[in-house]
């Protein structure tokens, strides 16, 4: 019998039938206001998008509490990850990356021809003991994901304030913290005030994940004044649509969306954890919108994998992200977060 596969994209026409365990988006969808808005604005698909984005840049420069000369934004933060690659680094120089993370940092040193320098994670957490330790005076990157995608951890304030105290000041430290809505320890890092403190830090925010945007393609950073520019010099106009630029803006509005969602994936990642951890999964405690289930062997997780597959639920192998022997869930509405578990309990 031939394996079943799993794709990563779905065929839409399969949407109501095949549950997406597999992409970390927000199962609610964006704010009913981004919608309403996006429709409203729908005659202005034949017009170039504003090119500097002014209203967005300062909606966000306030939510942050920084100015609208701080802020970049870009089809998706993962196209930010890519210009800090292309733009900072610079031959016989390294990145260094947790070794259990999000691909697309790998896939940009690939992609430029930069050395990526992986430091060994800590029960499926970030080090950031390692994360020194494979620092040298050629380090001009790193990337931390908090929560990291995929294992779900974080590292505190304390951890990473110390941390920056550590490291070179040439050396910038990309806080990448697209799922950092979804935190509800009270330890998570107060990012900003870090940034004021150490102009080498660079925040990275998504409106692909809570905000329920992702097939719209935008995201953005915060960072000082010289990097903000050597970024935006260096790239193309127009790399933000139109319609992305009115969906973000209303969804900045609807900050009780943003709660609701988060209350919504905390209940059931309280749920998936309990009910896997019963069942003898090891699961670790996550404060994203996904957990990571690791398994001793590649077989036993492909198991897992093929028999939520056969039940039409689609999880993410994390090879690409630096582990052979786990999956990534993520979480989805209740009723889809009882269906997983149900189908594993038989
Ligand atoms: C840690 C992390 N950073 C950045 C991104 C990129 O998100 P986007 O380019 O959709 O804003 C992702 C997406 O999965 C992610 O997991």
């Amino acid at each position: 019998m031939k394996k079943p596969e799993a794709p990563l994209y779905i065929n839409l026409a399969y949407e109501s039938l095949i549950k997406r365990h597999a992409q970390n988006e927000n199962p609610l969808g964006p704010s009913p206001k981004a919608r309403e808005a996006v429709l409203r604005n729908i005659h202005s698909l034949s017009l170039y998008p504003d090119v500097v984005l002014t209203e967005l840049k300062e909606k966000l420069a306030a939510k942050h509490k920084v100015s609208p000369e701080e802020i970049i934004v870009s089809n998706g933060s993962g196209a930010i990850i890519d210009y800090l690659v292309k733009r900072m680094m610079s031959d016989g120089e390294n990145m260094v990356l947790p070794e259990i993370s999000f691909v697309a940092y790998k896939l940009c040193a690939a992609i430029y021809g930069r050395e990526y320098r992986l430091a060994p994670m800590e029960n499926y957490a970030i080090s950031l003991e390692n994360m020194v330790w494979r620092c040298n005076g050629k380090t001009r990157l790193i990337f931390l994901a908090n929560p990291n995608n995929p294992t779900g951890t974080i590292f505190t304030h304390d951890e990473i304030a110390e941390f920056l105290n550590r490291v070179s000041p040439e050396t910038i430290v990309v806080l990448d913290e697209a799922y950092y809505e979804y935190v509800d320890d009270p330890l998570y890092p107060d990012s900003i005030q870090l940034y004021r403190k150490h102009p080498n830090v660079v925040i990275l925010h998504s409106f692909s994940k809570i905000y329920g945007l992702a097939g719209l393609r935008i995201g953005y950073g915060i960072a000082k004044k010289p990097i903000i520019e050597e970024l935006e010099k260096n790239r193309l106009p127009f790399m933000v649509g139109s319609i992305a630029n009115i969906a973000a803006l209303a969804a900045l509005d609807d900050q009780e969306h943003v709660r609701k969602s988060a209350r919504m994936n905390a209940e059931g990642r309280e749920y998936l954890l309990k009910g896997l951890t019963q069942l003898g999964y090891h699961v670790t405690p996550s404060q994203g919108n996904f957990l990571f289930i690791s398994f001793p062997t590649t077989r036993e997780r492909d198991q897992m994998h093929d028999t939520l597959f056969a039940n039409k639920m689609i999880v993410r192998k994390m090879e690409a992200f630096g582990d052979d022997r786990s999956v990534r869930i993520s979480l989805g509405k209740t009723d889809a977060n009882i269906r997983l578990l149900e189908c594993l309990k038989k």
